[in-house]
């Protein structure tokens, strides 16, 4: 049976677009698969007074439980009002990739959904994205669009090489497809590994920087469609102290390297109003199970290896809320 988001006590992301827009600030849109990812993300959203899109994949959406998931995000609602601070909750479908996913999203509660028609020839993408608005728009959900390719490997979402986007396209696609964000390709790219260390430069303590996003296509953008809400995907830093406790815990993680926070700050402070992290939350879940295994390798009560890799995610949503987005104190 068909439910709406807004029974669930949901929201779409029209409002919080608008305020992130105005208050030069970014929304987190943080993936989840499973309970202690959303407990934490919920745990840091409240605590640090952020307005918050929970994104699933289809891979995440399939792993999790389609019914199971309607009901996940409604008690996530509940635990926020619980903890005494109702935040914006946004239900977000990543990377949908058929009309026919998008449709079963919305019957399911989805609040906002993502059409990816981007490694389409234009014109198809074109259509595809307009149908899923026809459609969505009849039930006040909002959807994303995406032109530009970005580069990386992530299940479902692949691409060998990024393709930035063409703002000579923008205009066009915005005004025939109706969508209501835009996710765009300026250098980013999915996962841990987005660049080859011979891409990047040494700073002072060794760290590996990798180049600057192509601010000057975000530019050209805002110049085409001012105000108009922006997203940016495969925006993981990829945090070195995560890498490093997972190589030193028997991981075998080479050549990661990630989007420097100073970047994504700048673009949340331009017109990015959605900024996707997915794999710094996968690092630090990774690197605390892996040290405590190695610490206590007599453990198997799933709580006592879950519970302390849910402190690390809680810790990392607040710092990128509070240090990154700017969203902290904004719900
Ligand atoms: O951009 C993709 C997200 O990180 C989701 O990845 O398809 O492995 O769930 P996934
Ligand atoms: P990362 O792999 O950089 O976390 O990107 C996630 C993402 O774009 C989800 O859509
Ligand atoms: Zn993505």
């Amino acid at each position: 049976m068909a439910v709406s988001y807004k029974d669930i006590g949901l929201v779409n992301s029209r409002e919080m677009f608008r305020k992130a827009m105005e208050g030069k600030y970014a929304i987190p849109a943080y993936n989840f698969n499973n309970m202690e990812q959303l407990q934490a993300i919920i745990q840091a959203c409240v605590e640090t007074k952020s307005p918050v899109i929970l994104q699933v994949s289809s891979g995440a959406r399939k792993y999790a439980n389609q019914t199971l998931l309607r009901y996940m995000a409604e008690g996530a609602v509940k635990m926020a009002k619980e903890m005494g601070y109702a935040i914006p909750i946004c239900l977000h479908l990543d990377h949908g990739d058929t009309y026919e996913l998008c449709v079963s999203c919305i019957e399911s509660g989805f609040s906002s959904v993502m059409i990816d028609g981007s490694h389409l020839p234009y014109d198809e993408n074109v259509a595809l994205t307009k149908k899923v608005v026809e459609y969505a728009h009849k039930y006040d959900v909002t959807v994303e669009g995406e032109l530009g390719v970005l580069a990386g490997i992530e299940d479902d979402v692949s691409a060998e090489r990024s393709t930035y986007t063409r703002p000579e396209e923008v205009e066009d696609f915005v005004k025939k497809t109706g969508v209501d964000s835009l996710a765009i390709s300026i250098g980013t790219s999915h996962g841990a590994m987005k660049f080859k260390p011979e891409q990047c430069t040494r700073n002072a303590d060794g760290v590996l920087v990798p180049p600057p996003l192509r601010f000057d296509i975000l530019d050209e953008i805002e110049k085409r469609i001012p105000g108009f809400p922006i997203v940016l995907h495969g925006s993981s830093s990829v945090p070195v102290e995560a890498v490093k406790i997972i190589n030193s815990h028997g991981g075998k993680l080479k050549d990661a390297v990630g989007i420097p926070e100073e970047q994504l700050r700048k673009a949340a402070s331009m017109s990015v109003c959605k900024i996707n992290i997915d794999s710094d939350g996968r690092l630090w879940f990774t690197a605390a199970i892996r040290e405590l295994f190695t610490e206590k390798p007599a453990e198997f009560d799933p709580r006592k290896y879950l519970g302390p890799a849910r402190e690390k995610l809680v810790a990392m949503y607040k710092h990128k809320n509070e240090n990154v987005l700017g969203s902290a104190g904004k719900a």
